[in-house]
């Protein structure tokens, strides 16, 4: 029988991570063959919750889950980790400036890239979901430095999924028939979905739509703004939908993108389409083998120019202020 899957998650009694464990231990993250071992990472006030949590992971049996460990020590849940799903951070509260959310969230997740450095397995796959995601996941990797930098990923997979329930319900096409989209960027409201590349029943998107105003007026913010949107409709922010972009994501990336198809992650940019090296940015990406490439030699026009700089500006910003507080 195969050896257990290590899979990490963190801030596992909050609302993602309670969307996101019966999912894993059924096998829909890494596959109905894959053994899986949960870790979960809480802080003292949540572990109780993560307890209860536990004992109806217990009570749904499910036959790939091999165990469950329940901890406040980041040298313990990441011991052995061979996928680490960052979701716990700390949210923005009222008052407070940008520059205290950045140093809030460098303190649970410079601890933290310091232990999946020390503890994790060689294969380690992050990602990172809790916000400000990129910047995260940023502080995460800067405190890593034996582990390949290429390993540490942002989310920005419910974005791209937003996009491409947007567009299909548009076009009146099922969403299986919408192919090559991407999210460039930041996790934020500045992030650009972009239609351009995209393939809609095997044609050109933007010329399927042929209305730029609906583009830039309307499907952009709609997307960019959708995490408000669920919060003013349900009175809490996206939890299962963010928990099947997490699944999405981690599935993407071990499994592979379909043949024709890319996918959207937030991941350490090797400079291209000029998005400064090193900044966790969010690109198009085909995976395979448990590999990701970023998509080469698209034509970047003029509106996309404009708003994937915008993007990749705020990204700049963030690290130059985790850089000042010290936290890269
Ligand atoms: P939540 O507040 O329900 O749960 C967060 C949990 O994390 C709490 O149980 C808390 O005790 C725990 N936690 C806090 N600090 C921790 C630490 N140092 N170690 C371990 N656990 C810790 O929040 P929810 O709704 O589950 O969201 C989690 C994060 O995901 C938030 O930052 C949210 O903004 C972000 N998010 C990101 C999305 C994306 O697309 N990238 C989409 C939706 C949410």
């Amino acid at each position: 029988t195969r050896t257990p899957v290590n899979v990490t998650v963190t801030g596992a009694a909050g609302q993602i991570g309670y969307a996101l464990l019966f999912r894993i231990a059924s096998g829909q993250l890494l596959g109905a063959d894959v053994p899986v071992r949960l870790r979960l990472l809480e802080i003292p006030q949540g572990l109780k919750a993560a307890e209860g949590t536990a004992m109806e992971l217990d009570d749904c049996a499910f036959p790939l889950l091999r165990g469950i460990d329940i901890t406040d020590d980041p040298n313990i849940a990441f011991d052995g980790a061979n996928v680490a799903l960052l979701v716990g951070a700390r949210p923005r509260t009222k008052g407070m400036e940008r520059g205290d959310l950045l140093e809030a969230n460098g303190g649970i997740f410079k601890p933290q890239g310091k232990a999946i450095n020390d503890h994790a397995a060689d294969d380690i796959k992050v990602l990172v979901v809790g916000n400000p995601a990129n910047t995260n996941a940023l502080i995460a990797q800067a405190a890593a430095p034996d582990v390949p930098a290429e390993r540490f990923t942002a989310m920005t997979r419910l974005d791209h999924n937003r996009a491409l329930s947007q567009l299909a319900a548009k076009t009146g096409v099922p969403v299986s028939e919408i192919k090559r989209l991407t999210i460039w960027g930041n996790h934020s409201a500045t992030q650009y979905p972009d239609v351009f590349h995209a393939e809609i029943a095997g044609k050109n998107a933007a010329e399927v739509i042929d209305d730029q105003s609906w583009l830039a007026d309307t499907f952009i913010p709609t997307v960019a703004k959708r995490g408000a949107a669920i919060i003013e409709a349900r009175g809490a922010s996206s939890a299962a939908s963010a928990a099947n972009a997490a699944i999405d994501h981690i599935h993407t990336w071990v499994n592979g993108t379909a043949e024709g198809d890319w996918t959207s992650m937030g991941i350490p940019s090797d400079g291209s389409y000029g998005v400064a090296e090193g900044l966790i940015s969010s690109f198009p990406v085909t995976c395979k083998d448990g590999k990701y490439e970023i998509v080469q030699g698209l034509d970047i026009n003029e509106f996309s120019r404009t708003r994937i700089d915008a993007s990749v500006k705020e990204l700049e910003e963030e690290r130059e202020a985790v850089r000042g507080l010290g936290l890269i």
